[in-house]
């Protein structure tokens, strides 16, 4: 099991340090690509997920693994009071200079430093995937009586303009292979749905959106994609000059005549509430 997202197994550890804590590092490597060239992806869904829930003044919302906060800062926007988990501290960092009246904390989503019935909402965008049940539980377990979870992940349909891109990322490494597939499972219609109930969710609703990604060149386009904790130890193995020849020609049809992209990827968002 790869030490880079490190969400499908919460037990697992390297022989150095908590999977958390190198999933953390690996997120942080270009924290300031992911905040300000990736992040964006997110902004429909945020939109979508928020209005459904009707994130207000009278919500306490908790966003686990939530980067460099792009979600936490439309909720405080919203009027809702914020908190924010997630293992990389370079992120959380931005994520604190963004909205600096929420709770940010560097940590585990499988151990949510909250004590139970502490919010209304509790939210991730890609944060949680196929195999972070635990982190489903515990996201039940801090949520009250009646309360929301919001959850995106990439959908499997053919609204994927960056499938050739994964297909090229997982073939790079075979650790970034396996993670791959473990974690989009939650992707396949029913496993999500499983999970949910499992857990003790109900009225579950499931639902897709766009994910747009634009990028001004070549240049801005690598630094993004480069970003993601998931691409770290493809970077390790392949060095940056090998990684990029291999993957910006996944992507080359979907740039215009002014060398700019535009990037459109179906994200599922579903939404469920706990048991009065
Ligand atoms: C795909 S990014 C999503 C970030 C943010 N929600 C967004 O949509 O921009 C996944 C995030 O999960 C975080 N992460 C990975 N494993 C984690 C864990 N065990 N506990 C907390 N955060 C974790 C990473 O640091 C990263 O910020």
């Amino acid at each position: 099991m790869p030490a880079t997202l490190n969400q499908t197994n919460p037990a697992h550890t390297t022989d150095e340090q908590p999977a958390w804590v190198e999933a953390g590092k690996a997120w942080s490597r270009h924290a300031l690509d992911w905040a300000y060239r990736f992040e964006s992806y997110g902004n429909d869904a945020i939109e979508s997920i928020f209005g459904r829930l009707g994130i207000g003044p009278d919500t306490d919302l908790l966003d686990m693994a939530c980067g460099s906060g792009l979600a936490a800062t439309r909720a405080a926007r919203l009027g809702a009071t914020v908190a924010g988990l997630d293992a990389s501290d370079a992120l959380i960092n931005i994520a604190q200079r963004r909205t600096p009246n929420a709770d940010f904390v560097v940590g585990d989503m499988f151990e949510l430093p909250w004590d139970g019935y502490s919010f209304d909402v509790v939210t991730s965008f890609n944060g949680i995937w196929g195999g972070c049940d635990a982190a489903l539980a515990e996201a039940h377990r801090v949520l009250r009586p009646g309360g929301s979870v919001g959850l995106t992940f990439w959908g499997r349909g053919s609204n994927l303009d960056m499938r050739d891109w994964f297909f090229a990322l997982g073939m790079s490494a075979p650790s970034v292979g396996e993670e791959l597939i473990a974690t989009s499972s939650i992707g396949t219609p029913g496993v999500v749905e499983e999970m949910l109930a499992i857990t003790g969710f109900t009225n579950i609703e499931r639902w897709d959106v766009s994910a747009i990604l634009e990028f001004a060149d070549e240049d801005d386009a690598w630094k993004a994609f480069r970003s993601p904790g998931v691409v770290a130890p493809a970077l390790d193995a392949l060095g940056e000059n090998e990684l990029r020849s291999r993957l910006m020609p996944t992507v080359e049809h979907l740039r215009a005549a002014d060398g700019s992209y535009r990037i459109v990827n179906e994200l599922t968002c579903v939404t469920a509430t706990v048991r009065k």
